[in-house]
């Protein structure tokens, strides 16, 4: 990342070019904001409109600080919007869905097929007896099979709790045991650089004596027979057993959809809840005019559903809007650097959405692997995941979109669902600045006590008004879902990500200012990987760091105090990481180990992390009063 000095003076603009202004769906950001604040019930209410409700609400929002609820009284299916409506629009043979795997096989799925398969689940989950409030959790590779089981869920009201493919038997547990799942589903296999990553060992321990769990549901993947020697019910079998057609159960706006853990600063991974009708409005409405999408578009977001990225722009709000969209499993340079661009030419990508990391990864293999392909399709590109540095930006806009496309920088969260900062197409764009809020969106940056701060310089980032994606609640702990809302006076949502904006109004995000690390636009809890560091029988104490690194945005950085009888060594600290990858995956792996002594802590024996990373990057330590020792 450049010195914060340099990027708070980024001045210059890239406007877009008539032609994508002329096809834009909004070509009047500034006005449109302005109404949008004026009347943001109003604003949402006809975005609603838009879709398809078995009831209309009554209301549009109720707002109890700080709960929140939308379209209320109105009731709805997200996958009826999803698949039905496209169906019975003549849309039934249109593709939803190019699955792509790393062995270069293809599969097409149209909106007809999707329905199908996806009543088919719906029905065979009914037949075990899984019904509306109930949670299953999927720990499957990034699959049309995998978002069908997501849709198949919404369709009967069952919440699903997707967990990241990557993650290991720790984390799953954790997620799997919090939400209490009656049923997993799971997958033979994923793909990983030609490998076969086997996930059924993994969840078998995961899930041992959590007798909540019901039943294992196994895609097996190459057809091994693997189902009925575990005792798992078989994938195939119980969708080729199922009816064709399961009617979308009509939920309440407010019916809870789906739970997404995601790292906070302590204690285990929070349980972000997201219900019915406004995260349908606000993805379906953002995927529309963010990423422009029109009728013949083809669309690929490079993101995993076991995130919010997946959830929301590769499974709900881009079929809420009927297009064809790419579904990729595997390595983005396996087996060449030139897989993505190859799939771009190939299937005509107009719109692309990935992350800063591998936009930095793709600059490290140089512009000879994008250069070899026509990417004349592509009109809109999209950053999402942590900040875009310039250089990167700039790699981005002139080798991938041949400096013809405009570039959108979309800030958001697990929490905010969709959203909330970037600019939309037909508007300037600043390389390194998300950008603008989006309609309706009152954001603010202010000091740790509510002060609104000038422009141009750093603090954190607010959003002052309730928005209809947002999380409703943190799963079994209203007191954490709380706190995002009173941790600072004024009555604001904290974002806890440091941004600054400039005499535009232009916001840039900087990262984040608690202890949450993003590596590779992956969010890591310190807390997380510390427990699973001192769960090792050598390991006494640990303290985690985020430490910036050119490629991934930050790696992890540990500290660690051994017991009595353990000496340090290079083994050891291999022993270390393999037990973190073991517990956790590997994304959450510190790429450094240190021994240490001691670590700074509070007298009331709190670690002090920021004086772990100030003394890493050579800063001050700034007030160390409350420091013991
Ligand atoms: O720090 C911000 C960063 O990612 C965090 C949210 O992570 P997660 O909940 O995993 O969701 C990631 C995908 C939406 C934020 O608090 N972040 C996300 N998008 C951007 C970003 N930082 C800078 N620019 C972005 N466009």
């Amino acid at each position: 990342m450049e010195n914060i000095e340099v990027l708070l003076k980024i001045k210059e603009k890239y406007y877009p070019s008539e032609d994508i202004i002329k096809k834009a769906w909004i070509k009047d950001y500034e006005n449109l904001y302005k109404e949008s604040l004026q009347d943001r019930e109003g604003f949402w209410a006809k975005v609603a409109e838009e879709l398809h409700w078995f009831k209309k609400w009554d209301k549009v929002l109720e707002w109890n600080f700080p709960y929140a609820r939308w379209f209320v009284g109105g009731k709805t299916n997200i996958t009826y919007n999803c698949l039905d409506r496209h169906v019975q629009n003549g849309k039934r043979n249109k593709l939803a869905y190019i699955y792509l795997d790393e062995e270069g096989r293809e599969v097409k799925v149209t909106y007809g097929e999707l329905l199908e398969l996806v009543c088919r689940i719906a029905n065979g989950m009914k037949s075990l007896g899984l019904k509306k409030g109930d949670r299953v959790s999927i720990y499957m590779p990034n699959s049309v099979e995998a978002i069908a089981v997501m849709l198949a869920c919404a369709r009967i009201g069952v919440i699903h709790s997707v967990v990241f493919a990557g993650f290991s038997e720790g984390a799953l547990r954790t997620r799997v045991k919090d939400a209490r799942a009656k049923a997993v589903f799971t997958a033979s296999y994923t793909q990983r650089r030609g490998k076969k990553i086997d996930l059924i060992s993994v969840l078998e321990k995961a899930i041992e004596n959590l007798d909540f769990v019901e039943k294992v549901i196994l895609w097996d993947r190459d057809k091994e027979g693997i189902s009925s020697s575990k005792g798992f019910v078989d994938f195939e079998e119980l969708v080729k057993e199922a009816d064709s057609f399961c009617k979308a159960e009509e939920v309440n706006s407010e019916d809870p959809l789906f739970i997404l853990y995601t790292s906070g600063t302590t204690g285990k991974p929070k349980g972000v809840l997201h219900t019915t009708g406004g995260y349908m409005v606000q993805t379906y409405y953002t995927s529309k005019v963010i990423f422009d999408l029109h009728e013949d578009d083809v669309f690929w977001c490079s993101a995993d559903i076991g995130w919010i990225t997946g959830h929301s722009y590769i499974v709900y709000g881009i079929l809420a809007n009927g297009v064809t969209s790419l579904v990729v499993e595997g390595a983005p340079d396996y087996p060449d650097p030139g897989r993505w661009w190859s799939y771009i030419e190939k299937f005509r990508v107009n719109v692309f959405y990935t992350a800063p990391t591998a936009i930095r990864m793709f600059m490290k293999y140089g512009e000879k692997w994008p250069s070899k392909y026509d990417l004349s399709s592509l009109r809109i590109l999209g950053s999402v995941g942590e900040p875009i540095n310039p250089e990167a930006w700039h790699w981005y806009h002139k080798n991938i979109g041949r400096g013809r496309c405009v570039i959108v920088d979309t800030w958001w969260q697990t929490e905010t669902g969709a959203h909330m900062v970037t600019t939309i197409p037909s508007y300037p764009a600043k390389p390194g600045k998300a950008g603008k809020p989006f309609f309706t969106v009152e954001v603010d940056i202010v000091d740790k006590e509510g002060k609104s701060l000038p422009p141009n310089t750093v603090g954190l980032l607010v959003i002052k008004s309730p928005w209809p994606s947002m999380l409703r609640t943190c799963w079994g702990e209203p007191e954490r879902y709380e706190k995002y809302w009173n941790s600072i006076p004024g009555k604001v949502y904290n974002t806890d990500d440091l941004a600054s904006y400039d005499e535009e109004g232009y916001i840039m995000i900087l990262g984040r200012a608690d202890d949450v690390i993003n590596v590779a636009g992956h969010r890591i809890g310190t807390m997380e990987v510390e427990s699973a560091l001192v769960d090792h029988p050598a390991v006494a104490e640990a303290a985690v760091i985020g430490k910036p690194h050119e490629l991934k945005g930050e790696i992890i950085k540990a500290f660690v105090i051994l017991k009595e009888g353990y000496q340090p060594s290079e083994d050891l600290i291999r022993q270390l990481k393999d037990h973190v990858r073991k517990e956790l995956g590997p994304i959450a792996v510190p790429e450094e180990i240190v021994f240490v002594e001691k670590l700074p802590k509070t007298r009331s024996g709190k670690i002090m992390r920021r004086i772990l990373k100030a003394k890493e990057l050579g800063l001050s330590i700034g007030d160390i009063s409350t420091l013991e020792d």
